[in-house]
């Protein structure tokens, strides 16, 4: 267990370390502040620009985009630490995997409470409203299939066999699909529809 713990840190570091290494290098290359480059730039008027929280809901609403990868990137994490340890069988990670299950149930508790708020302080948009509501829906959705799996390896002593197994193995597989489908919505509320190709 210590060398599953111990390896999963040190891919966090190292994923960390290259996304700086990536990002100085992207800013070294192209640090002179380009005017010439700013060829289609919207001009946006002062309607189009939120103004200042309303209140304390308001301003813990709008954390909520800070939050949203939280959860997406535990339940990657999880769909892969439960396909080693339930798929291949390996037991050091099927003890590692209750306490990534318990990092992802607490990542969402946040990032949904915040969505909430957001989505209550949203300025009033029919074509944004419709992208909210599936978005909110799947990600009760996903919420749900999670506490479902977390209670699930809990009952059993996170000694899953058999069946329980693969019932708790689709509940993952399927919240993490899911959530990747939100997350595009959400992306699409607040980029626009059009902001990826499908
Ligand atoms: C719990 C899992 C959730 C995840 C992983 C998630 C993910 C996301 C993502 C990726 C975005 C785009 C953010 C950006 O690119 O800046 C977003 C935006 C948004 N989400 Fe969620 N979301 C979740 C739950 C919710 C819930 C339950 C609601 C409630 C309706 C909600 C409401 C919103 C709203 C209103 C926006 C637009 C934010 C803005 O324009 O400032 N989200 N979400």
């Amino acid at each position: 267990m210590r060398r599953v713990a111990i390896f999963v840190l040190l891919a966090g570091l190292a994923s960390s370390a290259l996304a700086l290494v990536l990002a100085t290098a992207v800013y070294a290359v192209d640090s002179a502040p380009a005017v010439e480059q700013i060829g289609d730039v919207q001009t946006v008027g002062p309607g189009e620009v939120e103004s200042k929280p309303s209140g304390l809901s308001d301003l813990v609403g709008r954390l909520h985009p800070a939050l949203v990868h939280f959860p997406i990137a535990w339940l990657v994490g999880l769909a892969l630490v439960d396909f080693v340890g339930l798929v291949l069988k390996r037991e050091e990670w099927q003890r590692v995997g209750i306490f990534v299950l318990a990092g992802t149930v607490l990542s969402l508790l946040p990032t949904a409470a915040t969505g909430l708020l957001r989505a209550a302080h949203m300025p009033a948009d029919p074509a944004v409203h419709a992208l909210l509501v599936t978005h909110r829906t799947l990600n009760f959705a996903v919420a749900g299939l999670i506490l479902a799996a977390f209670a699930l390896r809990l009952l059993r002593r996170n000694r899953l066999q058999g069946s329980r197994r693969i019932v708790y193995l689709a509940l993952v597989f399927a919240a993490t699909g899911l959530v990747l489908v939100a997350a595009d919505f959400g992306g699409r509320m607040v980029y626009g529809p059009d902001y990826l190709p499908w």
